[in-house]
């Protein structure tokens, strides 16, 4: 998950650095033939720091992040408050503010790459609660011209599951209308409300990001029955939910719950290629559909990790 401009530049001043990551013949925008260097090998990233002055490419890279990571941590200072109307067995809904802030990053990194390879669609927001996530995404979507559609019931979760209750995570339309409004750009938003087994069906518009953060296991597969014919061939999928080393083995997902489950359950039952990996935040999973059994994820969230700390982020 490099922007295009950077790798075209580590390819013509960098060959065998490029050619230890890139297969030219079977490299995508996410994946790779050659087996990644293992986590703990920064030279791609070295590299970039040691042009980020004489490279426009690099240079501009690293100041979008900047400004998305400052963007994000001022939504998430501001939008907490209390929450009316929490329920959840564990209180994770009594305060406003979700994803937000550095948590986010990998997949503002994500889109912009996604950009930089011409890869076209919207930004598909499934899980809205107060509109924390939509505010963030919305304000690096409207940078790049991803429209940004966040479905949600607005009536929080349909039914219990494992500590969730039917009600938990409630945002009204108008109170997440409000939050972007005031802490997102609004005109990047448009919002689709209901269930998703009724908001999504006959679902046609090409997807370049999927972010899901639904909660249950039937409220993913919900959504990816719908949507998932829509996303485009180079596009990408992130989703709350997941733990290392519990929800993962190795780059498949196991069959746990919630989310993670409604995932394997969706790509098993349909026998599709996928792989799966840490996102770049706790919590969070890339998941790459069609990447194939002997092609890698280009994505090591070390390696992202150790961008964003020598960028202070
Ligand atoms: C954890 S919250 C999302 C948090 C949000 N991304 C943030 O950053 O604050 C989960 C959301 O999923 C929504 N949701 C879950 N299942 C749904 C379904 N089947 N149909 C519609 N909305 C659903 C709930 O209404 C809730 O707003």
């Amino acid at each position: 998950m490099y922007p295009r401009p950077i790798i075209e530049e580590l390819a013509a001043s960098a060959p065998p650095l490029a050619a230890a990551y890139l297969d030219p013949a079977r490299s995508s925008l996410h994946v790779t033939g050659r087996p990644v260097p293992d986590a703990g090998d920064f030279a791609v990233e070295d590299w970039m720091f040691a042009h980020a002055d004489a490279s426009p490419a690099v240079a501009a890279y690293f100041d979008y992040l900047r400004r998305a990571k400052g963007r994000f941590d001022a939504v998430s200072q501001s939008l907490g408050y209390w929450n009316e109307d929490a329920s959840h067995s564990l209180g994770h809904d009594r305060w406003s503010v979700g994803w937000g802030g550095a948590s986010l990053l990998s997949i503002a990194a994500a889109l912009y790459t996604l950009r930089s390879y011409g890869v076209g669609g919207v930004v598909l927001e499934c899980g809205v609660f107060k509109g924390s996530s939509t505010a963030c995404l919305s304000l690096v979507c409207e940078e790049l011209g991803y429209p940004l559609v966040a479905a949600d019931s607005f009536e929080g979760l349909p039914d219990g599951e494992g500590h969730y209750g039917k009600g938990d995570f409630k945002g009204s339309l108008d109170e997440v209308r409000a939050n972007v409004e005031k802490l997102g750009t609004p005109q990047a938003v448009r919002y689709v409300k209901g269930w998703y087994s009724e908001s999504l069906q006959g679902w046609n518009e090409p997807i370049a990001l999927l972010w899901v953060d639904v909660d249950l296991q039937r409220s993913a597969l919900d959504v990816l029955e719908r949507v998932f014919p829509s996303l485009d061939p180079n596009g990408v999928i992130y989703s709350d939910g997941f733990t290392k080393g519990v929800d993962f083995d190795g780059d498949r997902i196991m069959l746990t719950g919630g989310e993670p489950a409604g995932f394997y359950r969706f790509f098993q039952d349909r026998g599709l290629d996928y792989k799966a990996k840490p996102g770049g935040a706790k919590g969070l999973a890339m998941i790459v559909p069609r990447c194939k059994a002997d092609e890698t994820i280009l994505f090591v969230e070390d390696k992202f990790a150790y961008l964003t700390g020598r960028l202070g982020l």
